[in-house]
């Protein structure tokens, strides 16, 4: 599907909307999305080093196998990699073969040995994000790409499970949450969610020599995907996921 168009964001919505239900459609249709996302920046990925730093269960780095390209995950968090098992018996619910056990601010990797670096919807979730883009910088060859995409906390979606309610303050939607669902919600702020806002890391990756900003943009909109992050104040609400694409400087 194009991106941006309108049916490419609603078939993303929709998907978002099963992701508890249906977690293999939504991640997969999602992967799809973000392998065509990088083919239309960087070319095509056959024979491409892509590194997937935060991985998960691995969706994303099969993705960029079936284009040909030498995908390899890393992922720090063994319930995450293996959680397709939880919810897939066939072959498909094992994490990729060749997953590394490990953790994205210090990457088992020598400099430069990505052509493209991949991280999606971590970096909202890592104490210090600067630290943890450096390390996607650092194994990222000199004109190589890195695709660094995060849900930022004023987001409607930026409380996670417990949003929108996180606008009344992250306890208070937390507690709901519990008692909505009687489950414990996944994440906590300060402990595996953090309050990343997007001025900041734009400002941050201008400033930095090593990467040039290939684009800023919102990565699900169906239009004014770049100017919507142009707008301080209405970005941190509107763009709903920032994507970032950097090229590593020679
Ligand atoms: C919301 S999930 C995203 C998974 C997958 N990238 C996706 O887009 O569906 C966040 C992931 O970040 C991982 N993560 C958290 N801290 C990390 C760190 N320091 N280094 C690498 N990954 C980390 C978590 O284990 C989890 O798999």
């Amino acid at each position: 599907m194009r991106d941006p168009s309108i049916r490419r964001s609603v078939a993303l919505f929709r998907a978002f909307l099963r992701e508890q239900t249906d977690p293999e459609h939504c991640y997969r249709l999602l992967a799809r999305d973000a392998a065509q996302q990088l083919t239309r920046y960087g070319g095509p990925l056959r024979g491409r080093v892509v590194v997937d730093v935060g991985g998960g269960s691995g969706h994303f780095t099969e993705e960029f196998r079936r284009h040909g390209a030498h995908g390899y995950l890393f992922e720090p968090d063994t319930g995450e990699l293996n959680s397709r098992l939880n919810y897939g018996l066939s072959s498909r619910g094992h994490p990729p073969a060749g997953a590394v056990l490990a953790d994205g601010y210090l990457l088992p990797l020598a400099d430069g040995v990505a052509d493209i670096a991949f991280s999606s919807n971590v970096l909202e979730h890592v104490a210090d994000p600067y630290t943890f883009l450096s390390e996607l910088v650092r194994v990222t060859r000199p004109g190589g790409l890195i695709y660094v995409s995060y849900t930022n906390w004023l987001s409607p979606w930026g409380g996670h499970e417990w949003a929108p309610w996180h606008y009344l303050g992250a306890e208070r939607a937390r507690a709901r949450y519990r008692r909505r669902t009687g489950r414990a919600a996944k994440h906590t702020l300060g402990e595996n969610l953090f309050p990343l806002h997007i001025g900041p890391v734009l400002r941050h990756v201008r400033g930095r020599a090593d990467v040039t900003v290939v684009s800023a943009r919102s990565r699900y909109w169906p239009f004014l995907t770049e100017a919507v992050t142009r707008v301080p104040g209405l970005r941190e609400v509107a763009t709903w996921n920032l994507l970032l694409i950097l090229r590593r400087s020679p």
